[in-house]
């Protein structure tokens, strides 16, 4: 198997073949002055099993194209298989119609995908793990969401709290209480379709004293972390981590966390950001050698 770190994830695709000891092939790079983007692969694909990783955090659509641009030339220049590695899937949350008209926006990224040669996808964490379906070839996501939990045992919070701010995330919070044994619980929220905004319930939690370590998919404005930080610290929590596997951090989403009361926030390098302190290139390594068993 061949890997190729694609430009929205240079290191993390080097890390995945130093793990599996596999060869690399680099990709030449460059935006033209107009933003289109151009590929070239810099070495012999013909007859292999080609990995791809390319995460497609913003600017998405760019990233996109890269992805389907090194995937057709795979093909083209004579691969044997397309494995696409996109540890965050972008359009993934508009997996149906949640408002009349609306584009089902990761049915679309699925298409584009199955026609630019892809012959298998493996993402992290996707939003909704019945939405692979959509895919036309075989779809899995893994789940980072142990390996967030290690890291905060680690740091001192084994027997935290772990919580979900939506009932959207109960199963990682679930996974994440495995590690850190103290148990788990969520919160309910409610989001404005139209506007976008984010109401959170205060449910009662009992979390006076304890540490809380709060596991999401995704954080992007911190509008979700920071109605349950909000939460938590009303209640008298003693400490308080958000934990995500895609740290998109849009703006100032990392401040405003922080100054909400967040004692920390982690996430993982699916998203290359200052946070990203946990490296999900074991999991994908380990994923793709057992699938080449
Ligand atoms: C949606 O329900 C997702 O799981 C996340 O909670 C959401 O995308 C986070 O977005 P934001 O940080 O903007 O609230």
């Amino acid at each position: 198997m061949i890997i190729i770190p694609g430009p929205a994830s240079p290191q993390l695709g080097r890390k995945v073949a130093s793990a599996l000891d596999a060869k690399v092939i680099t990709i030449a790079f460059k935006l033209f002055p107009d933003g289109e983007s151009y590929v070239r692969f810099e070495g012999d694909v013909r007859g292999e099993v080609v990995a791809i990783v390319q995460t497609t955090s913003p600017p998405q659509d760019a990233h996109l194209m890269q992805l389907l641009l090194m995937a057709d030339a795979a093909k083209d220049l004579g691969s044997r298989r397309v494995i696409a590695i996109v540890p965050y899937l972008a359009y993934a949350r508009q997996d149906k119609r949640f408002l009349p008209g609306e584009a089902i926006s990761l049915r679309t990224v699925a298409k584009l995908l199955a026609a630019s040669g892809v012959d298998e996808l493996i993402t992290v964490n996707i939003h909704e793990e019945e939405s692979l379906s959509k895919f036309p070839f075989p779809a899995r996501s893994l789940s980072c969401m142990t390996s967030l939990a290690e890291y905060l045992k680690a740091i001192g919070f084994e027997g935290a709290l772990a919580l979900a701010p939506d009932e959207g995330a109960v199963k990682l919070a679930l996974e994440a209480s495995s590690i850190l044994t103290g148990g788990y619980g969520w919160l309910r929220k409610v989001r404005d379709r139209y506007t976008g905004e984010v109401v959170t319930k205060g449910e009662e939690l009992n979390v006076k004293g304890r540490d809380v370590a709060v596991f999401d998919d995704i954080i992007s404005t911190g509008g979700t972390m920071i109605n349950a930080i909000k939460i938590l610290r009303e209640q008298g929590a003693r400490r308080v981590f958000a934990a995500c596997a895609h740290p998109l951090l849009i703006g100032d989403a990392e401040d405003k966390m922080l100054r909400s009361g967040a004692d920390g926030i982690i996430g993982t390098d699916s998203v290359p950001s200052a946070v990203s302190v946990v490296s999900i290139a074991p999991l994908l390594a380990k994923e793709l050698a057992e699938a080449e068993r």
